[in-house]
């Protein structure tokens, strides 16, 4: 590591004259968008902060391949060592995964220098270790990015709600998940279809089963999660389903007995005792978040001081990513710390099981109703709303665990009658 990235303040930007360097991990969709960002807005945040930030240098797997947007005089390379002997006042972290950013970021905070990431991977399995690093090197780790993209929603914990308790979060945290219900509901379209337009878009993962499996929203909630209740939920405590192979019949299904399928991100605490899931869930059309279409993120804190506080914006993308990149700049430029100031320690959460009402939607043969029906009530779930539609049954329980609900997948596969079972989460509330 070269001297110039060892010294161990993160005000350290601010003692330069405005000039910021900063080292540049990945130059894909959020790389570049913030390149982009920094050629089209770079003049007026030197006008109105001071500030000049520079892309010096930047770290890819394939340093000759044509990008839309680079830094106009920044190196480009693929070798990590020629990248970490650049001096930087600070390090963006947009290369996505546990390695080689792991690595990277460990030993860029050991050495001082303040890091912004986008990774909720990383954070999700390394965040406090990261964040240890980096108070013993007197450095900074900022991810605003990294939870709902766009969405100031770190900075508005960090900053506020001070005074209140937020007792519940109602949200979607991924973006491409968003985006593909809502064009096989609104559009028809097919999964495949429609993933494979929110990777042309930049929405999706490297690697979109992230995205699809629910993996994603879950690394964003665990991390929300701690932010809010001063202790880390590990992933295997939150209750995550992915889409699956929702088709456009189902969104119709469930739309007829005035439901949207969401992809749903929900924690609870109550009494130490914290309930999460993700799960795309059948939310009420009446619901504020049922209305949030395309990669659109949305975040309801329900707090005891002042109701609930709703924010809504792009939660994917390469410019709305960037922007929270540059705001967490901004602050390690301005001397700011980390984005997560713990409060006094907490005690554990205690991972209790998500009861929630579900929405069966069961494709029949002609006739099957009534027998279908009567299996399910012999098996004594306690059904709520009944619709029989052209070959399909539509149903509401009252709450059930995940696992009770799983267990008539178990009853009515081997029915010749049942073609086809999908069970969903319901969302209470408003
Ligand atoms: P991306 O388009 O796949 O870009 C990844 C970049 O990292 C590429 O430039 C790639 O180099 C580089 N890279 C990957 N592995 C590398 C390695 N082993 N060594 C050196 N460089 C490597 O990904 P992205 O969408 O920009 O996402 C980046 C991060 O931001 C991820 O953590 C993601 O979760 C997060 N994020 C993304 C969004 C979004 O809307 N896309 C929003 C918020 C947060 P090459 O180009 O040479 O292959
Ligand atoms: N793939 C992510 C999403 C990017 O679609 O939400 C933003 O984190």
């Amino acid at each position: 590591m070269p001297t110039e990235t060892r010294t161990r303040r993160a005000p350290r930007a601010t003692r330069r004259a405005g000039r910021i360097r900063i080292g540049l991990l990945g130059l894909g969709t959020v790389g570049q968008g913030l390149c982009r960002l920094l050629a089209e807005r770079g003049a007026r945040i030197e006008a109105d902060h001071g500030l000049r930030f520079e892309v010096t240098s930047v770290l890819v797997r394939d340093a000759g391949r044509e990008r839309a947007f680079a830094p106009p005089r920044g190196r480009v390379t693929a070798d990590p060592a020629e990248f970490l002997r650049g001096g930087y006042d600070c390090v963006v972290e947009a290369i996505g995964g546990t390695e080689p950013a792991h690595s990277l970021v460990s030993r860029l905070l050991r050495a001082g220098v303040p890091v912004v990431t986008a990774n909720k991977a990383l954070l999700a399995e390394h965040g406090p270790a990261l964040r240890a690093i980096a108070a013993g090197s007197g450095t900074c780790l900022r991810a605003e990015a990294a939870v709902a993209a766009g969405i100031p929603l770190l900075s508005l914990l960090e900053h506020s709600l001070k005074a209140a308790t937020v007792r519940r979060v109602t949200a979607i945290l991924n973006g491409t998940s968003n985006f593909v219900l809502t064009r096989i509901a609104r559009e028809g379209e097919r999964l495949g279809e429609a993933v494979a337009i929110a990777r042309r878009l930049g929405f999706a993962e490297a690697d979109p089963t992230l995205d699809l499996s629910g993996v994603d929203a879950a690394q964003k909630l665990s991390i929300l999660v701690e932010r809010l209740w001063g202790t880390a939920l590990p992933l295997e405590a939150i209750d995550v389903l992915g889409v699956g192979e929702v088709t456009s019949r189902e969104c119709e299904l469930a739309a007829a007995l005035g439901y949207a399928l969401k992809p749903v991100a929900f924690a609870e605490l109550e009494q130490g005792e914290a309930r999460a899931f993700v799960a795309p869930a059948a939310v009420p059309v009446s619901h504020r978040l049922a209305g949030v279409e395309e990669e659109l993120n949305y975040v309801q804190l329900d707090t005891d001081t002042l109701g609930p506080l709703t924010l809504v914006g792009k939660g994917a993308g390469g410019l709305p990513t960037a922007s929270s990149i540059l705001d967490d700049l901004l602050a390690v430029a301005r001397g700011g710390g980390p984005d997560d100031v713990p409060s006094s320690p907490r005690a554990p959460l205690r991972p209790a099981p998500c009861r929630t009402p579900w929405l069966l939607l069961l494709t029949l043969a002609a006739d099957a109703a009534d027998t279908v029906l009567e299996l399910l009530r012999g098996a004594g779930v306690r059904l709520r709303e009944v619709r029989q539609a052209t070959q399909a049954l539509v149903a509401t329980t009252a709450p059930e665990t995940r696992e009770r609900i799983e267990s008539l997948g178990a009853l009515l596969g081997p029915l010749r009658a049942v073609a086809g079972a999908r069970f969903f989460r319901i969302l209470k509330g408003e």
